[in-house]
């Protein structure tokens, strides 16, 4: 077993795999956040859109994590939250810089910066890392998931009634027509809804079987990438939510312990 938190002189060690790579970026760049983070008040934001915020220490986050995968992936293609597609090769990697940017600006820890590598429409390797609770979640396809050096199993929950489910309330623009019904008809036949205001931390609740499934509509790959293979190295279960194959063109996600993924589908 690997153990990412344990390396010592990461930056100086060669032969670096993709998730050391990835944790060095995202632990330089998680700096910043914990630094901002205490200093809430002062960060500017800007409104992109109702409800849709960008901070400074969204967009210095990102410069960070650019700055040092393009030293190891020079090539690579990047797709950014906060930047324009840098084109390049077929290998793919894709960053938010802060996924759960409004619990950031409001002081609310759950936030996760979320590194992945697309290679061919699979997503081989993907990191989540809350620098505020210092929570590395990371996985590589076939290589398990963990936290930190702990190795993640979904729940083994099988009857929707006892599960926890995440999801989140759309707001502002986001709605979308059959939402409340949606809700409806899931938080009937549940334990309880959580949401987190962090889709990479809604997964990671899910791969760590913490909650027991998950589902959110209209989100970008970047929310979700890195999710979605810990979820499934965690041997949890990834499709839409009308039950067909996820893929990284989908922007809707139903993620579970696997045992319950058919009884939510029914809901949804
Ligand atoms: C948002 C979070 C949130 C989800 C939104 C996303 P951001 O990402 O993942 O949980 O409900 O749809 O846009 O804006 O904080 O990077
Ligand atoms: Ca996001
Ligand atoms: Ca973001």
């Amino acid at each position: 077993m690997k153990s990412p938190l344990l390396k010592e002189n990461i930056s100086t060690s060669q032969n670096l795999s993709t998730i050391d790579i990835f944790e060095k970026a995202a632990r330089k760049a998680g700096q910043t956040l914990i630094d901002d983070f205490g200093e809430i008040e002062n960060s500017q934001v800007q409104s992109k859109d109702v409800g849709d915020f960008v901070t400074t220490s969204d967009i210095k986050t990102e410069k960070i994590l650019l700055e040092i995968l393009q030293d190891s992936y020079p090539n690579a293609t990047y797709i950014t939250e906060e930047s324009d597609e840098i084109k390049g090769d077929k290998e793919i990697i894709v960053i938010d810089p802060i996924d759960g940017t409004t619990n950031f600006i409001h002081g609310i820890p759950f936030v996760g910066i979320v590194i992945g590598r697309v290679f061919e429409g699979e997503i081989t390797d993907g990191i989540i890392f809350n620098p505020i609770l210092n929570e590395l979640y990371w996985a590589t396809k076939g290589g398990g998931a963990w936290c930190n050096d702990k190795k993640l199993h979904v729940s083994n929950r099988d009857n929707m009634s006892n599960c926890i489910i995440g999801t989140s309330v759309p707001h502002a623009n986001r709605g979308y027509k059959n939402y409340l019904n949606e809700i409806d008809s899931v938080a009937k036949n549940c334990a309880g809804l959580r949401s987190t205001g962090s889709a990479a931390i809604d997964l990671s609740l899910v791969a760590s079987g913490k909650t027991d499934a998950f589902w959110q509509r209209n989100l970008n790959l970047w929310d979700i990438c890195s999710g979605v293979l810990i979820v499934n190295e965690a041997g949890g279960k990834v499709t839409q939510p009308n039950g067909k194959e996820w893929t990284v063109n989908s922007s809707d996600i139903l993620a579970s312990n696997l045992f319950v993924h058919e009884q939510i589908v029914e809901k949804l």
